[in-house]
């Protein structure tokens, strides 16, 4: 019996551990989202300009997120989940110009 309630512990605090991870939403669900996504149009020779986190301000990016949400092309933001621009904004805001840590993003 100990045993048993052992195992149903240690089963109880592995879904609490594995839900908690996947709830949380960080930067790189958005590295993952600009390498996949925006960048299938915005990479030099594409069908966009090349961007980049660095490309833009940390306020910019702010600006381009939470008012422009991608108006040239609205159905690309549309396709977004809250989780997906929550990442992005993430991503876009640690490594934008003048961060302490500008990046191209790979
Ligand atoms: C289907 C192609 C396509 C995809 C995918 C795409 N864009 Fe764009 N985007 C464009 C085009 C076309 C423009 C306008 C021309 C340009 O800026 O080169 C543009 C413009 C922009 C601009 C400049 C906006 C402005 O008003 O000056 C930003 C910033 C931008 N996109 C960010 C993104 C981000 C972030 C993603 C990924 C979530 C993304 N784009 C995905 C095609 C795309």
């Amino acid at each position: 019996m100990t045993k048993f309630r052992f195992f149903i512990a240690c089963l109880a605090l592995l879904t609490l551990v594995a839900t908690s991870a996947f709830a949380g939403v960080n930067w790189r669900r958005g590295h993952y989202l600009f390498k996949h996504n925006c960048r299938t149009c915005h990479i030099a020779g594409g069908s966009a300009k090349a961007l980049s986190p660095v490309s833009n301000t940390r306020a910019q990016w702010d600006r381009f997120i939470e008012t422009n949400k991608h108006q040239v092309k609205p159905e690309v933001w549309q396709k977004l989940s809250d989780k997906d621009i929550k990442g992005l904004k993430l991503l876009l805001e640690k490594y934008s110009a003048y961060s302490p840590q500008p990046a191209t993003c790979g």
